[in-house]
Protein backbone atom coordinates (compact mmCIF):
# COMPACT_ATOMS: atom_id res chain seq x y z
CA UNK A 1 0.00 0.00 0.00
CA UNK A 2 1.40 3.49 -0.71
CA UNK A 3 1.87 5.65 1.95
CA UNK A 4 -0.84 8.35 0.69
CA UNK A 5 -1.11 10.81 3.43
CA UNK A 6 2.13 12.95 2.52
CA UNK A 7 0.81 13.33 -1.50
CA UNK A 8 0.81 17.11 -1.12
CA UNK A 9 -2.77 18.43 -2.19
CA UNK A 10 -5.48 20.60 -1.92
CA UNK A 11 -8.04 20.65 -0.14
CA UNK A 12 -11.59 21.76 -1.88
CA UNK A 13 -14.31 20.81 0.23
CA UNK A 14 -13.64 21.44 3.93
CA UNK A 15 -16.33 23.06 6.58
CA UNK A 16 -14.41 24.69 9.07
CA UNK A 17 -17.11 24.26 12.11
CA UNK A 18 -17.01 20.37 10.91
CA UNK A 19 -13.45 20.48 12.16
CA UNK A 20 -14.27 20.98 15.92
CA UNK A 21 -13.39 18.39 17.30
CA UNK A 22 -14.95 17.61 20.70
CA UNK A 23 -11.86 18.34 22.88
CA UNK A 24 -11.87 21.92 21.49
CA UNK A 25 -15.95 22.29 21.67
CA UNK A 26 -15.75 21.62 25.50
CA UNK A 27 -12.43 23.91 25.68
CA UNK A 28 -14.45 26.54 23.99
CA UNK A 29 -17.75 26.24 25.56
CA UNK A 30 -16.20 26.57 28.99
CA UNK A 31 -13.39 29.43 27.94
CA UNK A 32 -17.35 31.12 26.65
CA UNK A 33 -19.10 30.23 29.72
CA UNK A 34 -21.73 28.06 26.86
CA UNK A 35 -23.82 25.01 28.22
CA UNK A 36 -23.13 22.54 25.54
CA UNK A 37 -26.37 19.86 25.61
CA UNK A 38 -23.56 16.94 25.70
CA UNK A 39 -22.58 15.59 28.97
CA UNK A 40 -19.04 15.34 28.10
CA UNK A 41 -16.28 14.53 25.37
CA UNK A 42 -16.90 11.17 25.11
CA UNK A 43 -20.47 11.64 25.25
CA UNK A 44 -20.70 13.78 22.42
CA UNK A 45 -18.55 10.92 20.40
CA UNK A 46 -20.42 8.39 21.16
CA UNK A 47 -23.31 10.08 19.32
CA UNK A 48 -21.20 10.21 15.58
CA UNK A 49 -23.22 7.81 14.05
CA UNK A 50 -25.46 8.76 11.54
CA UNK A 51 -28.62 7.68 9.80
CA UNK A 52 -28.05 10.50 6.82
CA UNK A 53 -27.26 14.10 6.31
CA UNK A 54 -29.85 15.34 8.71
CA UNK A 55 -28.98 13.72 11.41
CA UNK A 56 -26.02 14.93 11.39
CA UNK A 57 -26.28 18.46 10.62
CA UNK A 58 -28.70 18.33 14.17
CA UNK A 59 -25.34 17.51 16.01
CA UNK A 60 -23.00 20.16 14.14
CA UNK A 61 -25.47 22.75 14.37
CA UNK A 62 -25.88 21.92 17.94
CA UNK A 63 -21.93 21.96 18.78
CA UNK A 64 -20.99 25.14 16.98
CA UNK A 65 -22.99 26.83 20.20
CA UNK A 66 -19.22 26.54 21.75
CA UNK A 67 -17.98 29.02 18.83
CA UNK A 68 -18.60 32.94 20.19
CA UNK A 69 -16.16 34.98 19.73
CA UNK A 70 -13.36 35.81 16.75
CA UNK A 71 -10.47 33.74 18.97
CA UNK A 72 -12.89 30.96 18.83
CA UNK A 73 -12.57 31.27 15.11
CA UNK A 74 -9.04 32.10 14.82
CA UNK A 75 -8.05 29.04 17.50
CA UNK A 76 -10.45 27.11 15.29
CA UNK A 77 -8.61 27.75 11.65
CA UNK A 78 -5.30 27.63 13.77
CA UNK A 79 -6.59 23.68 14.65
CA UNK A 80 -7.69 22.45 11.40
CA UNK A 81 -4.17 23.64 9.15
CA UNK A 82 -2.16 22.08 11.49
CA UNK A 83 -3.75 19.33 11.30
CA UNK A 84 -4.58 19.27 7.57
CA UNK A 85 -0.68 19.92 6.91
CA UNK A 86 0.50 16.67 8.70
CA UNK A 87 -1.84 15.32 6.25
CA UNK A 88 -0.03 17.02 2.91
CA UNK A 89 -2.25 19.36 2.37
CA UNK A 90 -0.63 22.00 0.48
CA UNK A 91 -4.03 24.26 0.16
CA UNK A 92 -7.08 24.83 1.73
CA UNK A 93 -10.41 26.44 0.44
CA UNK A 94 -12.74 26.53 3.28
CA UNK A 95 -16.33 26.52 3.88
CA UNK A 96 -18.03 28.52 6.48
CA UNK A 97 -21.26 28.63 7.42
CA UNK A 98 -21.70 32.73 9.02
CA UNK A 99 -25.88 31.99 8.94
CA UNK A 100 -25.73 29.34 11.83
CA UNK A 101 -23.26 31.78 14.08
CA UNK A 102 -25.40 35.17 13.21
CA UNK A 103 -28.62 32.97 15.09
CA UNK A 104 -26.33 33.07 18.06
CA UNK A 105 -25.71 36.56 17.73
CA UNK A 106 -21.75 36.20 16.43
CA UNK A 107 -21.60 39.10 14.05
CA UNK A 108 -20.22 37.83 10.58
CA UNK A 109 -16.86 40.44 11.04
CA UNK A 110 -15.87 38.26 13.92
CA UNK A 111 -16.26 34.97 11.87
CA UNK A 112 -14.64 36.31 8.79
CA UNK A 113 -11.86 38.51 10.88
CA UNK A 114 -11.03 35.69 12.98
CA UNK A 115 -10.70 32.55 10.68
CA UNK A 116 -8.80 34.98 8.60
CA UNK A 117 -6.14 35.53 11.03
CA UNK A 118 -5.97 31.76 11.84
CA UNK A 119 -6.05 30.73 8.31
CA UNK A 120 -2.68 33.24 7.70
CA UNK A 121 -1.07 32.71 11.20
CA UNK A 122 -1.11 28.46 10.96
CA UNK A 123 -1.16 28.83 7.02
CA UNK A 124 2.70 30.75 7.02
CA UNK A 125 3.68 28.48 10.25
CA UNK A 126 2.99 25.24 8.19
CA UNK A 127 3.54 26.20 4.05
CA UNK A 128 -0.21 26.10 3.21
CA UNK A 129 -2.48 28.55 1.38
CA UNK A 130 -6.00 28.96 1.16
CA UNK A 131 -8.78 31.35 1.44
CA UNK A 132 -12.52 31.33 2.48
CA UNK A 133 -15.37 30.04 0.83
CA UNK A 134 -18.95 31.53 2.60
CA UNK A 135 -21.98 29.35 2.46
CA UNK A 136 -25.50 30.02 2.28
CA UNK A 137 -28.04 27.85 4.22
CA UNK A 138 -30.69 26.37 1.57
CA UNK A 139 -32.71 25.53 4.01
CA UNK A 140 -33.24 28.99 4.87
CA UNK A 141 -35.23 31.94 2.95
CA UNK A 142 -33.52 33.05 -0.28
CA UNK A 143 -33.92 37.10 2.22
CA UNK A 144 -31.45 35.28 4.53
CA UNK A 145 -28.84 34.68 1.84
CA UNK A 146 -29.84 37.90 -0.13
CA UNK A 147 -28.87 40.01 3.87
CA UNK A 148 -25.72 37.87 4.42
CA UNK A 149 -23.96 38.34 1.19
CA UNK A 150 -25.09 42.52 1.53
CA UNK A 151 -23.28 41.74 5.30
CA UNK A 152 -20.61 40.25 4.06
CA UNK A 153 -19.83 42.59 1.09
CA UNK A 154 -17.71 45.36 2.95
CA UNK A 155 -14.92 41.90 3.48
CA UNK A 156 -15.36 40.54 0.45
CA UNK A 157 -11.70 40.91 -0.12
CA UNK A 158 -11.46 38.59 2.57
CA UNK A 159 -13.69 35.98 0.61
CA UNK A 160 -12.82 33.85 -2.38
CA UNK A 161 -16.22 33.02 -2.93
CA UNK A 162 -19.60 31.59 -2.03
CA UNK A 163 -20.88 28.13 -1.50
CA UNK A 164 -24.30 26.64 -0.76
CA UNK A 165 -25.09 23.83 1.81
CA UNK A 166 -26.85 22.41 4.19
CA UNK A 167 -30.41 20.30 3.90
CA UNK A 168 -30.33 19.04 0.44
CA UNK A 169 -33.42 17.23 -0.96
CA UNK A 170 -36.64 19.47 -0.92
CA UNK A 171 -34.10 22.92 -1.51
CA UNK A 172 -33.40 22.61 -4.85
CA UNK A 173 -30.29 25.54 -5.96
CA UNK A 174 -32.13 27.62 -8.40
CA UNK A 175 -33.89 29.53 -5.96
CA UNK A 176 -30.61 31.32 -5.16
CA UNK A 177 -29.72 32.41 -8.84
CA UNK A 178 -30.01 35.95 -7.88
CA UNK A 179 -27.86 36.04 -4.75
CA UNK A 180 -24.90 34.20 -6.81
CA UNK A 181 -25.16 36.93 -9.43
CA UNK A 182 -24.98 39.28 -6.88
CA UNK A 183 -21.86 37.34 -5.45
CA UNK A 184 -20.01 37.05 -9.04
CA UNK A 185 -20.45 40.76 -9.77
CA UNK A 186 -18.67 41.38 -6.57
CA UNK A 187 -15.95 38.96 -7.88
CA UNK A 188 -16.20 36.00 -5.90
CA UNK A 189 -15.76 32.54 -7.18
CA UNK A 190 -19.23 30.37 -6.97
CA UNK A 191 -19.71 26.86 -5.77
CA UNK A 192 -22.65 24.44 -4.41
CA UNK A 193 -23.22 21.20 -2.69
CA UNK A 194 -25.81 19.04 -5.74
CA UNK A 195 -25.70 15.39 -5.96
CA UNK A 196 -24.88 14.19 -2.27
CA UNK A 197 -28.33 12.89 -1.50
CA UNK A 198 -30.25 14.71 -3.87
CA UNK A 199 -30.37 13.43 -7.51
CA UNK A 200 -28.54 14.01 -10.61
CA UNK A 201 -31.30 16.77 -11.16
CA UNK A 202 -29.77 19.16 -8.65
CA UNK A 203 -26.29 19.23 -10.53
CA UNK A 204 -27.31 20.32 -13.61
CA UNK A 205 -29.06 23.18 -11.92
CA UNK A 206 -26.57 24.22 -10.11
CA UNK A 207 -24.49 24.24 -13.26
CA UNK A 208 -27.52 25.77 -15.45
CA UNK A 209 -29.20 28.19 -13.24
CA UNK A 210 -26.46 29.12 -10.49
CA UNK A 211 -23.56 28.89 -13.09
CA UNK A 212 -21.20 27.75 -10.76
CA UNK A 213 -17.26 26.55 -11.45
CA UNK A 214 -17.39 23.83 -9.07
CA UNK A 215 -19.95 21.11 -7.49
CA UNK A 216 -19.04 19.86 -4.47
CA UNK A 217 -20.31 16.16 -3.47
CA UNK A 218 -21.83 15.55 -6.74
CA UNK A 219 -21.62 11.99 -6.69
CA UNK A 220 -25.42 11.83 -7.98
CA UNK A 221 -23.93 12.38 -11.82
CA UNK A 222 -23.07 8.58 -12.28
CA UNK A 223 -26.76 8.11 -12.39
CA UNK A 224 -26.49 10.42 -15.68
CA UNK A 225 -24.05 9.28 -18.73
CA UNK A 226 -25.43 12.71 -20.11
CA UNK A 227 -24.14 14.70 -17.01
CA UNK A 228 -21.19 13.02 -16.97
CA UNK A 229 -20.55 13.92 -20.56
CA UNK A 230 -21.02 17.38 -19.53
CA UNK A 231 -18.76 17.92 -16.60
CA UNK A 232 -16.30 15.61 -18.42
CA UNK A 233 -16.01 18.37 -21.55
CA UNK A 234 -16.42 20.89 -19.70
CA UNK A 235 -14.28 20.33 -17.17
CA UNK A 236 -16.17 21.27 -14.26
CA UNK A 237 -14.89 19.81 -11.18
CA UNK A 238 -16.44 17.65 -8.41
CA UNK A 239 -15.39 18.07 -4.73
CA UNK A 240 -15.72 14.15 -3.67
CA UNK A 241 -15.84 13.36 0.33
CA UNK A 242 -15.50 9.58 0.53
CA UNK A 243 -15.66 9.39 4.22
CA UNK A 244 -18.36 11.15 4.44
CA UNK A 245 -20.29 9.92 1.78
CA UNK A 246 -19.79 6.61 3.93
CA UNK A 247 -20.98 8.18 7.35
CA UNK A 248 -24.08 9.71 6.16
CA UNK A 249 -24.87 6.29 4.15
CA UNK A 250 -25.03 7.76 1.14
CA UNK A 251 -23.13 4.82 -0.30
CA UNK A 252 -23.43 1.33 1.32
CA UNK A 253 -19.66 0.35 1.61
CA UNK A 254 -16.59 2.62 0.17
CA UNK A 255 -15.91 -0.28 -2.45
CA UNK A 256 -18.96 0.90 -3.64
CA UNK A 257 -18.19 4.78 -4.37
CA UNK A 258 -18.55 6.29 -7.31
CA UNK A 259 -15.05 8.25 -7.30
CA UNK A 260 -13.52 5.50 -9.75
CA UNK A 261 -16.55 5.60 -12.15
CA UNK A 262 -16.17 9.67 -12.21
CA UNK A 263 -12.51 9.18 -12.92
CA UNK A 264 -13.11 6.08 -15.73
CA UNK A 265 -16.22 8.85 -16.93
CA UNK A 266 -13.48 11.61 -17.03
CA UNK A 267 -14.21 13.97 -14.82
CA UNK A 268 -11.98 16.03 -13.10
CA UNK A 269 -12.95 14.46 -9.71
CA UNK A 270 -11.01 15.19 -6.40
CA UNK A 271 -10.58 13.37 -2.94
CA UNK A 272 -11.80 15.88 0.22
CA UNK A 273 -12.75 15.60 4.07
CA UNK A 274 -16.14 18.02 4.05
CA UNK A 275 -16.34 17.66 8.15
CA UNK A 276 -13.45 15.35 9.52
CA UNK A 277 -14.00 16.32 13.22
CA UNK A 278 -16.96 14.16 12.65
CA UNK A 279 -16.60 11.76 9.57
CA UNK A 280 -13.37 9.83 10.93
CA UNK A 281 -10.49 11.16 8.76
CA UNK A 282 -8.70 14.17 7.07
CA UNK A 283 -7.74 14.55 3.15
CA UNK A 284 -4.90 12.43 3.59
CA UNK A 285 -7.10 9.40 5.50
CA UNK A 286 -9.69 10.21 2.77
CA UNK A 287 -7.14 9.30 -0.17
CA UNK A 288 -5.86 6.19 2.02
CA UNK A 289 -9.46 4.97 2.85
CA UNK A 290 -10.46 5.90 -0.91
CA UNK A 291 -7.24 3.82 -2.37
CA UNK A 292 -7.77 0.60 -0.22
CA UNK A 293 -11.21 0.13 -1.29
CA UNK A 294 -11.48 0.97 -4.56
CA UNK A 295 -8.06 -0.50 -5.91
CA UNK A 296 -6.34 2.76 -6.80
CA UNK A 297 -2.41 2.60 -7.32
CA UNK A 298 -0.10 5.53 -7.33
CA UNK A 299 -0.84 7.15 -11.12
CA UNK A 300 -4.62 7.51 -9.97
CA UNK A 301 -3.67 9.16 -6.57
CA UNK A 302 -1.22 11.36 -8.22
CA UNK A 303 -4.20 12.16 -10.92
CA UNK A 304 -6.30 13.15 -7.89
CA UNK A 305 -3.98 15.48 -6.15
CA UNK A 306 -3.25 17.48 -9.90
CA UNK A 307 -7.26 17.50 -10.10
CA UNK A 308 -7.26 19.48 -6.61
CA UNK A 309 -4.91 21.80 -8.22
CA UNK A 310 -6.82 22.62 -10.95
CA UNK A 311 -10.27 22.64 -9.59
CA UNK A 312 -8.25 24.72 -6.56
CA UNK A 313 -8.71 29.05 -7.51
CA UNK A 314 -4.75 29.24 -6.38
CA UNK A 315 -3.12 31.88 -8.97
CA UNK A 316 -1.33 30.10 -12.05
CA UNK A 317 1.82 30.54 -10.13
CA UNK A 318 0.99 28.50 -6.85
CA UNK A 319 -0.50 26.17 -9.03
CA UNK A 320 2.73 25.56 -10.41
CA UNK A 321 4.46 25.27 -7.34
CA UNK A 322 2.09 23.08 -5.98
CA UNK A 323 2.32 20.54 -9.33
CA UNK A 324 6.06 20.68 -8.99
CA UNK A 325 5.81 19.05 -5.34
CA UNK A 326 3.49 16.35 -6.50
CA UNK A 327 5.51 16.04 -9.47
CA UNK A 328 8.45 15.11 -6.83
CA UNK A 329 6.57 13.20 -4.51
CA UNK A 330 5.46 11.01 -7.58
CA UNK A 331 8.88 10.91 -8.62
CA UNK A 332 9.98 9.63 -5.24
CA UNK A 333 7.35 7.26 -5.11
CA UNK A 334 8.39 5.24 -8.63
CA UNK A 335 12.10 4.54 -7.34
CA UNK A 336 10.92 3.12 -4.44
N1 LIG B 1 -22.69 21.27 6.02
C1 LIG B 1 -21.64 20.65 6.58
N2 LIG B 1 -21.42 19.47 5.98
C2 LIG B 1 -22.35 19.35 4.99
C3 LIG B 1 -22.63 18.37 4.01
N3 LIG B 1 -21.94 17.24 3.90
N4 LIG B 1 -23.66 18.59 3.17
C4 LIG B 1 -24.39 19.70 3.27
N5 LIG B 1 -24.16 20.65 4.18
C5 LIG B 1 -23.13 20.48 5.03
ZN1 LIG C 1 -19.93 19.65 2.48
Amino acid sequence: MIELLQLPKAELHLHIEGTLEPELAFELADRNRVDLPFASVDDLRSRYSFENLQSFLDLYYATMAALRTEDDFADLARAYVARAAAQGVRHAEVFFDPQAHARRGVPIEAVIDGLSAGLAAAGREHGVTGGLIMCFLRDLPVEDAEATLTSALPRAGALLGVGLDSAEVGNPPGRFAGVFRRAREAGLRTVAHAGEEAPAAYIWEALDVLGVERVDHGIRAVDDPRLLERLAADRVPLTVCPLSNLRLRAVGSLAEHPLARLLEAGVVATVNSDDPAYFGGYAGDNFAAAAEALGLGLETAELLARNSVEASFVPAERAAELLAEIDAWAARHRLS
